[in-house]
Parts: C-alpha cells; structure tokens; sequence
C-alpha cells in the first residue's frame, strides 16, 4: 500500500483554495503567509490533512492548474522559505500536506512547451501530444472542457497539439519515458521537503487511447460520438482510463509513492466503480482513493453538460452515492464530498440557502461524514458559505464560465438570462469568493481589494462568529470528525441504504461488528413522517448526534423536522 501510516482513515481532510483563503499583504489575493495565519483554524475543528491547491509559478490561465515551473511558488503567493514555515506548521499541527499534482498537462509557457513548439525536432518535441492537420483542420472533433476545440494550431511545426483543458495547457505525453521520469523526479522534490502526499488532477487522463499502436504519430484518431450540434463533440470519454493508464500509475507507486510514506487521491471524471476499485485496490492498485464525479451528475441533463440544469430528485443522489459505498467497501476506499474549487456551494445545491442554512448544512455534514470514505471539507463549507448570483458576466473571473457564457450566447444565441441562471447553480466562482474571516470589512479576507467580490452575507455567515457560537455549522463538524475518533463503525462499518426510493429520507445504517448507526435525514422543506415499520426499530437506541437538541427527539420519535437530521447507535 502506498500509505503506510497507521490510521489516516479516521482523519478528515480539508482543502485550501489559496487565491480565496486569506491575504497577507493587502494586494488582494490570498496567500503563503495567510494560509500559515489561519491554521489554527483547522485544528480546532479536527483537521488531521489539507490538500493544497496548487502554489506552483502559473501564468494563472487556469488559477495555477496551468503550471509554469514545477519546483518554484507563484511569485503572487509567497516563496519558498514561505512555503517552508507553513509546512512546518501544519507538521507541528500533526496535519499532512498533500500537494496538487498537475501533470496530464503543463502550461504552454512551462520551458518544455517553450522548446517543444520551436521545431519537430527539438528533444522537448514528443513531451507533448501532436497531430498533422487532417484535411486542413483539427485531427479530430474532441471539445476541449473549457470549450473550443481541443487541438491548436502550431504555425512553427506546422501541427496541432493536443489540450483537454485551455490552449494554454498542453497535454503531455505520457508515452514518452522521459516526461515520467521528470513527473517521479518532481514528485520526490516535494516529498523529500516533507510534504504528506498529492491530490492529483485528472490523473485517469494521462494515457491517450490511440498512442498504444506501433507507430502512433500515423495512426488515425477517433472522433467522438456525436451527442451535441455542430463539429465539435465532449471527449472526456475518449481519454479516460486509457489502456496504459494503470501501468502508468503502477509504475509511478513502485518509483516513487512506494518509498515514502504519503496519503494520494486522484481526480477521476467518468470514472466508473470497476475502474475506481482497480486504482485504489490495496495490492494491485496505486492510489488510496480517488475523487469520483457520479453524484456531482444528480443536477444536470443526462448526457448533456452540467449547464443544461435539472431539478435534484433524491432518490437519484442516494442510488449513486450508496452504489459507491457497497462497491468499494473491502476493496478499495472512497473519498467523500459535496464540494471543491470546482463545484457550486453544498449548502446552495443541496441543501437550502434561506431560512434553513444552518440547520441543512449540518444535515449535509452529518449525511456525508457518517459514511464510509475520508470527507474532503472545502473551505468556508464548514461555515455554510452560500452561492453568489451575481448579475452580469464581467463580475466573473472563471475562465470555464466566461468561456461558456461567450459559447453559449454569441455562437448558440441562447438567452443570456439563461446562462446567467446556470452560472448561478453551476459556476466555480460560486466556490472561489475569499473566506469569510469575520465581519470586519472584505470579510477579514485581505484589507485591499479582493481579486473575486466578497459574498455579501458575510457580516452573518463567518467564522469568528462561528467559534463563538456553540451551535455553529463549524462546531457540528468539530464534533463529527471528533466522533469518527472514536466509532470504529464510522471509518470501517458496512453501508445499507435504507428507503431507496423515498423522496425525501435519506436514510442508512452503518454496521461493525454489533455496533449498527442509524443515520436519517431529512432533505426537504417540509416535517417528514418515518416509515418504522421500514425502518429498524431505534425506540430504545443512544442518541449520538444531530442538528436539534437531542433532548427533544423523544417528543417526535416518529418524523423528522424540515431538513433535521439525527445519527442513532441501536441497541
Ligand atoms: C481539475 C481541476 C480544475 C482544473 C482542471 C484542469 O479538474 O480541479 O480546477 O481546471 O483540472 O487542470
Ligand atoms: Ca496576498
């Protein structure tokens, strides 16, 4: 097993958005130094490991998931030496540091880029994916995920190369023995100064299906099926979990992950539970767990993108999240989350943002952590932050979002009030407002100017108020990570989904041994009466945790008020 170390899976993790997290020096942008202000923050709710987004020197197309130097720190966030003292900190915390590892592609101004465009036969060239033009066009009709197509044009090669993501971030090739070896000799950079492990981005993208022929530079490419109007087609599908993808990362366990003592989770889009349990597998797998996107599909069309919205039926959040806690119980491990960078606040998409913002985003807290995974909390989720509706399109920042909203309305002409509603459900900046510190101006984020505007609820929702206040979303996740301390059956405990089709209960057990929980919530506006003849009988069961005074549950043994939830330990 990669991991080594004794009892990570009763530790909870906590990720930092460091451009969002707290600002040092007044220019606006979080930073270093504000992130090793603030880690106290995270002890005191329980945090035993932070996955960092990436520090790394970026030219920021893309936030810094477009790397320009791999051993350096953005000039924007600090430098070494304050990287450094912030990794001590977390270390005399006894919290790990798992990095964000970006290597299925590069920045374009990275130095290998630089000299792989110059000429077909630079040493540099085959780092990177290239095509001959096909008919004078693009080799294939992949869409890029941030829209356009997924190839540009080179004039200096004359060819076109290969970006899932921005132009700005060329796919590298994984193919080539010398892009692996820099990607291991990065890795142990890192975790020789300390570090506790990496979050890795895409990682089920490295291996590209067409390459595996003899002569791969001749073969023809697939186009992907066509599922939208127009030339360009989604192409996620044709790239993840490629043939050599898991010898890849076997060989990336035996290089490096295997001499170190280190915590890894791989971001995994499309991934499937077969594929999930062949990467975390303990003997023959690589990864400890990986982050997998089924349920972050609840809300969205089938087969179209996540902007095309849809109305969450709950049912279709339990099928999902429970199909993955039976498939990879005893055979690998989950990760567990409601949000990230990357996705819409919890708390707005979940749960309810109005008159029961608090109480719903504990029910949230309290469904996700008694399950059986590591949770990933995202900053601010453990105060209840709340999506932005912003009006106009200016005020975003995200290049996914700009991007789309251009698409959707000056090429599809599609109403731009419409777009505006998707941005609202679905826009990362939803996640990447600063951290509301306090309610002292800016939210105590920076005493400059925020690069993002600051939510305006942030005189009310943040977190000194939240440490104060006992009966804080801050304090319900306090005591869930510390109860995963103690209840073996929360970290090892099988899973039964309870009421699979009820519309609003989501309801399970956890069991180990002769340790069951009962966990019930109730997701919905409205008091929910409990089916018990469906249920196991809990009349005379422990209360351990809930949303409401747990004094109170005797008086309503049979419902559950709106968006209650209560975690009972049976007899
Ligand atoms: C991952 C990151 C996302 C980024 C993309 C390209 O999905 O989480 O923020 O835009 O990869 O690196
Ligand atoms: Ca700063």
């Amino acid at each position: 097993m990669p991991s080594t170390s004794s009892d990570w899976r009763s530790s909870v993790a906590y990720q930092i958005y460091p451009r969002s997290f707290a600002d040092s020096n007044g220019d606006g942008i979080g930073d270093i130094p504000g992130i090793t202000a603030h880690l106290d923050h995270l002890q005191a709710l329980g945090i035993e490991i932070v996955w960092l987004s990436p520090v790394y020197d970026s030219p920021n197309d893309d936030n810094g998931y477009d790397i320009r130097d791999y051993r350096s720190i953005m000039k924007e966030f600090g430098t070494m030496a304050d990287f450094d003292a912030m990794l001590a900190g977390m270390r005399q915390r006894g919290i790990r540091l798992m990095m964000d590892l970006v290597v299925n592609h590069t920045s374009d101004e990275h130095a290998w880029f630089q000299q792989a465009r110059s000429s077909r036969d630079n040493p540099y060239h085959d780092y990177y994916i290239w095509r001959d033009p096909v008919e004078g066009r693009e080799p294939t009709n992949w869409e890029a995920a941030f829209n356009g197509s997924a190839w540009t044009f080179n004039e200096a090669t004359g060819e076109y190369y290969l970006h899932m993501f921005s132009k700005k971030q060329p796919d590298l090739n994984w193919e080539n023995p010398k892009v692996r070896q820099e990607v291991y000799d990065l890795m142990h950079f890192w975790l020789k100064k300390g570090v506790g492990g990496f979050r890795m981005d895409v990682i089920n993208m490295i291996s590209k299906p067409w390459q595996t022929t003899a002569n791969a530079t001749q073969a023809s490419l697939p186009d992907a099926p066509k599922v939208q109007e127009g030339f360009l087609q989604p192409a996620f599908e044709m790239v993840t979990h490629g043939p050599r993808f898991m010898s890849f990362m076997r060989e990336m366990r035996r290089e490096v992950l295997d001499h170190y003592d280190c915590i890894t989770v791989g971001e995994a889009p499309c991934a499937t539970i077969a594929q999930a349990q062949e990467i975390t597998d303990p003997q023959t797998g690589a990864l400890n767990m990986v982050f997998q996107f089924e349920h972050m599909e609840v809300d969205s069309q089938p087969g179209k993108s996540k902007w095309d919205l849809k109305p969450l039926h709950l049912p279709d959040l339990k099928t999902s999240l429970s199909r993955w806690q039976t498939g990879l119980h005893g055979q690998g491990w989950n990760s567990l989350y409601w949000c990230n960078h990357d996705q819409p606040r919890a708390v707005s998409r979940f749960g309810d943002e109005g008159p029961y913002r608090v109480r719903s985003a504990k029910l949230l807290a309290t469904c996700l952590h008694m399950m059986q995974g590591t949770p990933f909390i995202y900053q601010g989720e453990e105060l209840g932050m709340t999506n932005v509706k912003w009006p106009h399109i200016d005020q975003y920042q995200d290049i996914e979002t700009r991007n789309m909203f251009q698409v959707a309305v000056v090429q599809k002409k599609q109403h731009p009030e419409r777009v505006m509603q998707s941005i609202h459900a679905k826009g990362r900046d939803n996640a990447r407002t600063p951290m509301q510190w306090s309610s002292a101006p800016q939210a105590g984020f920076t005493t400059g100017q925020p690069w993002l505007a600051v939510h305006d609820n942030y005189t009310e929702v943040n977190a000194a108020q939240a440490r104060d206040d006992d009966h804080s979303i801050f304090h319900h996740y306090r005591q869930l990570i510390a109860l995963r301390k103690k209840w073996p059956v929360m970290v090892s405990g099988n899973f039964e989904l309870l009421l699979p089709k009820h519309a609003s209960l989501f309801a399970y057990t956890r069991r180990l041994g002769d340790v069951c929980l009962l966990v019930l919530c109730n997701f919905s506006n409205q008091f929910q009466g409990l089916p018990l003849k469906q249920l196991p009988d809990f009349s005379q069961a422990q209360a351990l945790i809930g949303n409401l005074p747990v004094e109170e549950w005797p008086l309503a043994p049979d419902t559950l008020a709106a968006w209650e939830a209560r975690v009972y330990v049976l007899a």
